[in-house]
């Protein structure tokens, strides 16, 4: 095996080498175009040889910090040493044996630890699957199994994945959905809980967000919903992401979600949270719900779950996962690697990498804000811990959206050396690695205020 090259191992800032894409990342870009799906969405040609923490060197030397982090999947870095070793023990033991059929003992361990993590005190039962999609369809299957009723309300935004259920509950851009006929799932969907554009034209102090009543935004389910085209008796769960990833990083007021808890309760609807990207130490708690005492009946995480291995988990009241044998399940989801990365990774977080999370976060965020007061087009700066968004906006009173400029940032970020990723209309994502430090935020807030600065 290659020994992995030093400047990767202690160098903590981006080395560039050669004119990007170099030559070698040039040819691996055309081959790629030649062969693989059209339907993936580069934003520019990062062509990686390994990675190292919140370092990524590509295939023609460059060294890269990492503000993406595989979209929010490498929670404790690229390849930490301690979920390397977990994935070597477990590999030299067995790769495999499915799940759904056998038993190993890792197995329970983890659901165990995250029936204990998940909100809530109540007993929980763990469904594993591959991907956050799969882990949304099992919510999804669970809610309708649970409840005898198909109806679901969504949002507007939401990203739950492409599967054809999670797909029927993805709101966020219509590519998404053109051409594919159908939806699978009967889901309504209603504007999120958006204060910086309020759909409604609102404010806090207009919507009832600060008040017993809550905002208009929750409130429409009960108030329109439920006396048009969503019969409660016909709702099987209200799904939402606690804080919108894909949609724009968009951090709702907590009166949102306890408004929908008790519409919910009122009336006999399950709620799913999808913590798929806001999981795992992400927003400097285990769980976004955690930042609003938020509890879910069904629980979705995946992405940050094993630090980088394939594994998704659907944790559900265990009042409700009553299913019989044969109703759901699948060949590799909870594969023993997945599960021994995962062990490894919530070890790592609960060690100090969610502290370090919500502290990087509010230095990151501290320092953008401050950004704000030079740059007219930073229409907003929100987040929790390590999940940041920076809104570019062509006009700071009319807020119209500049994605423009969003591509040019992204760009001019990425022939600096930093890595992120546009999501929304006009968002810039932050979502690096937690093990971050300090310098590589400082280097980060640098490069985004030149970026801007240079957005023509
Ligand atoms: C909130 C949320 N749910 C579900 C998914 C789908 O996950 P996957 O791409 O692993 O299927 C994503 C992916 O971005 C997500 O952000």
């Amino acid at each position: 095996m290659q020994a992995v090259k030093p400047e990767l191992e202690t160098n903590k800032l981006p080395i560039l080498k050669t004119a990007l894409p170099g030559p070698i990342a040039q040819q691996v870009v055309a081959d790629d175009a030649k062969y693989i799906s059209p339907s993936y969405t580069r934003p520019y040609p990062l062509v990686v040889k390994r990675a190292k923490g919140a370092m990524i060197e590509d295939v023609d030397g460059n060294v890269f910090l990492d503000f993406n982090a595989g979209v929010a999947v490498c929670s404790t870095g690229h390849a930490h040493p301690r979920v390397v070793e977990a994935i070597k023990n477990q590999v030299d033991d067995f790769l495999h044996v499915c799940t759904a059929d056998y038993y190993f003992p890792s197995l329970p361990k983890l659901a165990q630890k995250l029936s204990q993590l998940a909100p809530g005190a109540h007993d929980k039962r763990i469904h594993f699957g591959n991907s956050g999609a799969e882990a949304v369809e099992g919510a999804a299957k669970l809610a309708m199994y649970a409840t005898r009723k198909h109806k679901f309300i969504g949002f507007f935004g939401a990203f739950h994945g492409r599967t054809m259920g999670a797909l029927s509950l993805t709101a966020s851009k219509a590519r998404q959905r053109a051409g594919f006929g159908p939806q699978a799932l009967d889901v309504t969907h209603i504007p999120y809980a958006n204060c910086y554009r309020c759909p409604y034209h609102l404010t806090q102090q207009t919507c009832g967000a600060l008040e017993s009543k809550g905002p208009h935004c929750a409130r429409v389910i009960e108030d329109l919903l439920f006396k048009t085209t969503v019969p409660a008796d016909e709702c099987a769960a209200v799904v939402l992401e606690v804080v919108q990833g894909e949609g724009g990083y968009i951090v709702p007021p907590a009166s949102f979600l306890s408004t929908i808890r008790d519409i919910a309760d009122r009336h006999d609807i399950l709620v799913i949270a999808d913590e798929v990207q806001s999981g795992f130490g992400r927003t400097g708690k285990m769980f976004a719900s955690e930042h609003f005492d938020f509890v879910p009946d069904i629980l979705t995480a995946a992405k940050g779950i094993a630090s980088g291995i394939p594994l998704s988990a659907t944790v559900a009241r265990a009042d409700l996962m009553t299913w019989p044998p044969g109703a759901h399940a699948s060949t590799f989801g909870g594969n023993p690697v997945g599960i021994a990365a995962s062990l490894a990774t919530i070890e790592l977080l609960e060690e100090g990498l969610i502290e370090n999370a919500a502290r990087m976060g509010e230095y990151l965020l501290e320092g953008l804000r401050d950004l704000m007061s030079k740059h007219a087009l930073i229409g907003d700066v929100r987040g929790k811990g390590l999940m940041i968004g920076i809104e570019l906006v062509k006009d700071r009173t009319t807020k119209e959206p500049h994605a423009e400029a969003l591509k040019q940032v992204e760009q001019t970020c990425f022939q600096r050396g930093l890595i992120t990723l546009g999501c929304g209309t006009s968002t810039i994502r932050l979502s690096p690695p937690l093990v971050i430090e300090k310098d590589q935020c400082d280097f980060a807030i640098k490069t985004l205020d030149d970026a801007i600065g240079m957005v023509k």
